[in-house]
């Protein structure tokens, strides 16, 4: 008998499978694949060595039955109706109290209900959301942990095995609260990550756009920042891809720059929508990923549209600081957004546990995330006297870059939204006087009068 089952065996699927394999964690593995074409496992084993310990199924029922029970099952299929289907298939042929852990992106809305379907049949329910790519899954990812506490229990042990170490020297997993928090917690990761990486990619844009850099300068600038307080994953891998070619050209010249997306920034958007906490940067991160694929349309307007030949120069210590205040203000939205949850939801997720997942393992791990969890009040964020003081420092350098962008048509999503959030929360008069004017004046609302 095997302590685990895994059901996916995809890119992530074999990854965790490999880590746990080589951890010495036994492990079943189905995938609906193997049914049809057996000679993959073969391939799997022949690759990956670690993989002759685990046992391989193609078929669903001799797989549960090859795992102790009470039986952690662990669903690595896509998330939606992939998922769904393993979830309500799992139902009719588990026992009870089983575990069923869903690890998939899943929407924390769908989690919620899962939870409370899986434990209708007398089951136990995780949704966890994994982070690391398939790298991280297989060296050690953050994982975020919501559903049943009495299953949390019985998975935490082998979880410290197959995570990182944190930056408080604990394993990188933790669990956020009884219901769908653990998918919500990878939610709002997702949507730092789709901010972080826009920064970067806009930064390159403004700077290639100068011509006054190539793709070796701006890489070294990158750099530099990473050998700093900037260091982060993301900057690293971006340093990697604007050096990487395809057929001697550089493969950022090549690529398509129509963007896809899974779905987490906008669900996180909607809640930022329910919950009235702003996500502008989000929301301007998502929008650029959107117009990317207009992509006709872009190129008929483009030929409309007069376009100027560019050379500005950029003050480079201007841009880092520039950099520096938008990524402060995207740590502020996502927090915010988590302390409005807590407040609606009545629900306890502490954002310096989850600055302390995120510390390793995930795809968002930085310095900054360490700066923050070390340095700032981050369960209230806008009352720490630090970070307003840095932002109120940064903002001269971000006008700048701003400005200079403007001037030369280059877009840099993300930047404007951060400055005029700034400017907006630290107002102590907003342009909103007028429209309680206006929704008086046709509406005839309550208005307040100081
Ligand atoms: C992670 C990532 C991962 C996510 C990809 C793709 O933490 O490992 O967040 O879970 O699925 O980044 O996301 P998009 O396809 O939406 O860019």
């Amino acid at each position: 008998m095997n302590s685990w089952g895994i059901i996916g065996i995809g890119r992530i699927g074999l990854s965790m499978a490999r880590n746990m394999s080589s951890k010495g964690i036994t492990v079943s593995l189905y995938d609906k694949a193997y049914e049809k074409k057996t000679n993959l496992i073969f391939e799997e084993k022949e690759l990956y060595s670690e993989l002759n310990k685990a046992s391989f199924f193609i078929d669903i029922s001799s797989f549960i039955k090859s795992i102790e029970k009470p039986r952690k099952l662990l669903i690595l299929v896509p998330a939606g109706e992939p998922t769904d289907h393993v979830i309500n298939n799992l139902l009719d042929i588990l026992d009870e109290d089983d575990i069923i852990i869903d690890a998939g992106n899943t929407n924390p809305v769908v989690s919620f209900n899962n939870k409370l379907k899986i434990q209708k049949n007398k089951m136990l329910y995780l949704g966890i959301g994994v982070s690391g790519g398939t790298e991280g899954v297989l060296r050690g990812p953050s994982i975020m942990i919501g559903g049943h506490e009495a299953a949390f229990n019985k998975v935490k042990d082998d979880l410290s095995i197959i995570t990182s170490k944190t930056i408080k020297n604990t394993s990188s997993f933790d669990f956020f609260g009884d219901t769908n928090q653990g998918h919500f917690v990878k939610m709002v990761h997702n949507g730092i990550e789709y901010v972080e990486m826009q920064l970067i990619a806009s930064i390159y844009e403004l700077l290639i756009n100068s011509n006054n850099y190539k793709n070796q300068e701006i890489a070294d600038i990158f750099d530099e920042w990473n050998s700093t307080e900037l260091k982060s994953y993301l900057l690293e891998i971006s340093i990697k891809q604007i050096l990487q070619k395809i057929d001697d050209k550089y493969l950022i010249k090549k690529i398509d720059d129509e963007a896809g997306d899974n779905g987490t920034g906008r669900w996180m958007l909607n809640y930022g929508i329910e919950l009235g906490s702003p996500l502008s940067m989000l929301s301007s991160a998502m929008d650029t990923r959107f117009i990317s694929r207009f992509k006709t349309l872009r190129k008929e307007i483009s030929e409309m549209t007069n376009q100027r030949s560019k050379r500005y120069t950029i003050d480079i210590n201007s841009l880092k600081k520039a950099y520096q205040f938008c990524r402060h203000i995207n740590f502020i939205q996502a927090f915010c957004l988590i302390n409005a949850s807590n407040k609606k939801y009545g629900w306890n997720i502490s954002i310096s546990k989850a600055l302390n997942v995120w510390s390793n393992g995930s795809i968002i791990k930085s310095s900054q995330i360490n700066d923050l969890y070390f340095n700032y009040s981050v369960e209230n964020i806008l009352s720490d006297k630090k970070i307003i003081k840095d932002l109120n420092e940064y903002k001269p350098d971000i006008i700048n870059v701003i400005l200079i962008s403007l001037k030369n048509d280059i877009s840099i999503p993300c930047f404007g939204e951060a400055l005029n959030y700034f400017n907006s929360i630290s107002s102590n008069s907003l342009s909103t006087k007028m429209i309680q004017a206006q929704r008086n004046f046709f509406g005839s609302h309550d208005i307040k009068i100081n």
